[in-house]
């Protein structure tokens, strides 16, 4: 290593063209995964109050939406449901007729070369809220799986490109391939939220999804904080299972955990920017106190230093607007 005065290191600064052909670190519109809430009600959007610029809305919206993104050049949109009725069960998500599959069929049949990912968890479904069947006061993991199956197939019916399983049940992935597998539906890949942890930024998420559990938290299956060896255990157990693509969330109190699975396996990694982490720029930048344009792009930056190949955010059309008008200053 040289030191001063051999060493200058704003030589590689000194200019943006500069600063371009030594960057690290790419953010493309291709890694960006854009989420949208559907609601069963009719024509209607409405804005979340927590998430501002985002709505849960009716599926024609929904489909606007979606036709927007993919001539942003986003390559995927992830739909969670609000369903009219939820029930001990959560019957909607994986009812032929549920909201989802609704949405999945019409995005489809109107959106071409969108890629369409369906969160598969009963949170949004169950009257009681949790991601699975509960028993005694309980969520019984086994008894949920049989569920899971049952939703992978009727999304897959429905056409949807991924599945993505969100309720960090034991064996959902490999349960989920078998039935996928046994039903002809070999070639739709699992992205599997692997390492999901129990986290208080999921608070506007709950709102726009309408999925607070009823009693209790998800401390029983979500990741414990803590912990980031476990991660890894919880990541390999799923490639192991059968998962195409792994998932950490959230992303930006977990960039560790991010680099760590990126090193461990060497499956296509996704990180989920979560509804609190973005609620917080938007705040902050209403009340003044940041700039949201460039702390976005900062956060997203990090989450692929950290290692992500791809980033679930809600912030994707704004971000792919911002790289576009970047390339044409360039
Ligand atoms: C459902 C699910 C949650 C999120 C994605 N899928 C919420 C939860 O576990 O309570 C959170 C997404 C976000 O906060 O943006 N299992």
């Amino acid at each position: 290593m040289t030191t001063y005065p051999l060493h200058r290191g704003r030589r590689i600064r000194f200019s943006r063209q500069m600063r371009n052909l030594v960057a690290e670190t790419h953010l493309n519109i291709d890694d960006l995964i854009y989420p949208l809430f559907v609601t069963h009600e009719k024509h209607i959007q409405k804005e979340i109050p927590s998430m501002p610029g985002c709505y849960q809305e009716s599926i024609d919206y929904a489909v606007a939406e979606a036709q927007e993104a993919k001539e942003l050049g986003i390559p995927a949109i992830i739909l969670f449901g609000i369903p009219e009725t939820k029930d001990a069960t959560g019957s909607d998500a994986y009812c032929e007729t549920g909201v989802i599959q609704e949405a999945i069929r019409e995005i489809k049949k109107k959106v071409v070369d969108l890629i369409v990912i369906a969160d598969l968890c009963m949170c949004e479904y169950t009257s009681h809220g949790h991601c699975g069947i509960v028993e005694a006061g309980e969520v019984d993991n086994d008894k949920t799986l049989e569920y899971l199956a049952r939703i992978a197939i009727a999304q897959a019916k429905a056409g949807v490109d991924i599945v993505a399983p969100s309720g960090m049940m034991d064996g959902m992935v490999k349960v989920i391939r078998k039935s996928l597998d046994e039903n002809g539906f070999t070639n739709i890949p699992i992205m599997s939220y692997s390492a999901k942890y129990a986290s208080s930024f999921y608070g506007p998420f709950r709102d726009a999804a309408e999925s607070a559990p009823q009693f209790g938290d998800r401390r029983t299956y979500q990741m414990d904080y803590r912990n980031a060896r476990e991660a890894i255990n919880e990541t390999l157990t799923d490639v192991e299972e059968g998962a195409d693509i792994v998932m950490v969330k959230p992303a930006l109190s977990y960039l560790d955990v991010i680099y760590r699975v990126k090193q461990s396996t060497n499956l296509p990694v996704a990180a989920y920017n979560v509804s609190g982490e973005y609620s917080m720029i938007k705040a902050a930048a209403r009340l003044g106190w940041l700039d949201e344009k460039s702390a976005m792009m900062e956060v997203l930056y990090a989450i692929k230093r950290a290692g992500a190949d791809m980033i679930l955010t809600y912030f994707a059309k704004q971000a792919a607007k911002e790289l576009l008008r970047l390339k044409i200053q360039e």
